[in-house]
């Protein structure tokens, strides 16, 4: 904990004040700038302690030819000249791997014409040269596909674009010139789809600065659901390229197969359902979020993020974003009921397996698989069990917990069986939870017990209940 504190307070001055041109390094702040070069877009873990230079490379040292692998620099493993150069370039703040949608099928948007909104512009350019460079960004991209575009001035809109330096109020500030030039959201309501740009930037029509339409380009193809390329050509690949001629921009290969993937060509606009998702509006028919009696039919983690199941939708929460999306189960895998019992995802197999009544059905990403529904008796519940209340997987010990009233089982991945000795009383094992659950997940080291409107945390170490929370306070509301 000391050595974190002391880290951050090195860094703060040193990172914010990092010369662009490499004068004056210093070997113990150069560590801390890679550090969270490879955190914020690589997804290494917070607290890996540093050390490059560990024979067996460790961590760092992986992350560190992931990104030469991703940038096309050689791949080394080692913090080479040509490696501290890229990490020093300006480019995207959007993450290269680890992104903030991790399904497989990316989200895009359900309808073809969408709105957006210029919300305020930056003082380096005049708001009508604002205005076109984004107008030709979105038409880069309306050239290639059907979607079409109409700027609005107020009111709601699908995409809206705003300059804004540090902190914005959405927990990912921007850092001060250079470096990180904006970023964006993949599609969904709210403040999905929206596209940042920092004003610390010197804006400019051409690239005396950066250029605005280059940037919005990339940024809005975020908007569209396109995540970065690794093709160095691609509009979609992460750094900022100064030498590009913006009046020569072209989409590449790469970016055009990318966004047809999502939307099909111009004339024709795929209808594949098994492309995820539609975003569902909030309506009087639907849950609340922050209906303070909400409860939940059942939970489950999915790569990272965490899936809340009501009736006919679900809430997806990722743990990088404020607001949760919201959607129909059918939008994602058509071949699952309503109405779930229980769910749980086995992070080793990255499966997750769903349960109503007496049967269950497990997906891979949006991937129903085959041979399911099974029944739940296959697993070794004995015929009594009708259906299941909660389930969870504890990633730590490979086993499942299920819950059946004051009862839970425990089931041995490994083996694929019911392991002896139970049930055994919630009570006993989890004391201060006790009764009947709807719904658990685990995170955090956490065990997450949810019944009516009330969520329990349990720390299964201390084997006690750490805090008594509402339901909904992974909501944000
Ligand atoms: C634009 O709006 C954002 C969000 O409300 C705000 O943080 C930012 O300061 C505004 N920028 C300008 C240039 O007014
Ligand atoms: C929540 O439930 C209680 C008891 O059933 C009820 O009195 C209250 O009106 C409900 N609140 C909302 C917002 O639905
Ligand atoms: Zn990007
Ligand atoms: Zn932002």
């Amino acid at each position: 904990m000391e050595h974190l504190a002391v880290l951050v307070l090195l860094c703060l001055p040193v990172c914010s004040a990092y010369p662009l041109n490499g004068a004056a390094r210093k070997e113990g702040s150069t560590t801390d700038f890679v550090q969270q070069y490879l955190e914020r877009y690589y997804n290494l873990a917070k607290d890996t302690k540093a050390f490059v230079r560990r024979r067996d490379g460790g961590p760092v040292v992986d992350k560190l030819r992931e990104m030469q692998k991703f940038l096309g620099l050689e791949v080394t493993g080692k913090l080479d000249s040509d490696t501290l150069d890229m990490m020093h370039k300006p480019r995207c703040g959007v993450p290269d791997v680890g992104d903030f949608a991790t399904f497989p099928g990316m989200p895009k948007w359900r309808k073809t014409h969408l709105t957006y909104r210029v919300m305020n512009y930056t003082l380096d350019l005049p708001r009508d040269a604002v205005d076109s460079a984004i107008e030709k960004a979105l038409s880069l991209w309306e050239e290639v596909t059907p979607l079409t575009f109409s700027r609005t001035d107020e009111g709601e809109a699908d995409i809206k674009i705003l300059f804004a330096v540090r902190d914005h109020g959405d927990f990912i500030p921007f850092d001060g010139p250079g470096k990180v030039l904006g970023h964006a959201y993949p599609p969904g309501p709210g403040i999905y789809g929206d596209a940042h740009f920092d004003d610390d930037e010197q804006w400019t029509r051409d690239t005396s600065g950066t250029n605005l339409f280059l940037v919005a380009a990339h940024e809005l193809g975020h908007s569209l659901g396109l995540f970065h390329s690794a093709d160095p050509r691609a509009l979609m690949y992460p750094v900022y390229n100064a030498h590009t001629d913006p009046a020569r921009l072209r989409l590449s290969q790469d970016d055009v197969a990318g966004i047809q993937s999502l939307y099909g060509s111009p004339s024709v606009s795929p209808d594949d359902p098994a492309v995820p998702p539609e975003p569902v509006p909030p309506g009087p028919e639907t849950p609340a979020a922050c209906d303070p009696n909400l409860s939940f039919d059942a939970i489950s983690t999915l790569r990272g993020e965490i899936l809340f199941f009501k009736d006919r939708h679900f809430w997806r929460k990722s743990l990088r974003t404020l607001e949760p999306g919201f959607y129909l189960i059918s939008s994602f895998w058509p071949s699952l009921p309503s109405g779930l019992d229980a769910a749980y995802e086995d992070t080793s197999k990255d499966i997750v397996f769903v349960f109503k009544g007496n049967q269950f059905w497990a997906v891979k990403g949006t991937e129903a698989q085959a041979g399911y529904p099974k029944s739940i008796h296959t697993l070794g519940f004995p015929s009594t069990v009708r259906k299941i209340d909660a389930a969870v997987f504890d990633k730590e010990k490979k086993k499942t917990y299920f819950f059946v009233g004051d009862k839970y089982w425990r089931f041995d991945e490994n083996s694929q069986s019911m392991e002896q000795g139970f049930p055994r009383l919630i009570v006993d094992d989890f004391p201060g939870v006790e009764l009947k659950v709807d719904a658990v997940f685990q995170e955090f080291g956490f065990f997450y017990f949810f019944r009516g409107s009330l969520q329990f945390e349990f720390d299964p170490d201390a084997r006690m209940v750490t805090r008594t929370l509402k339901n909904n306070n992974w909501f944000y509301c």
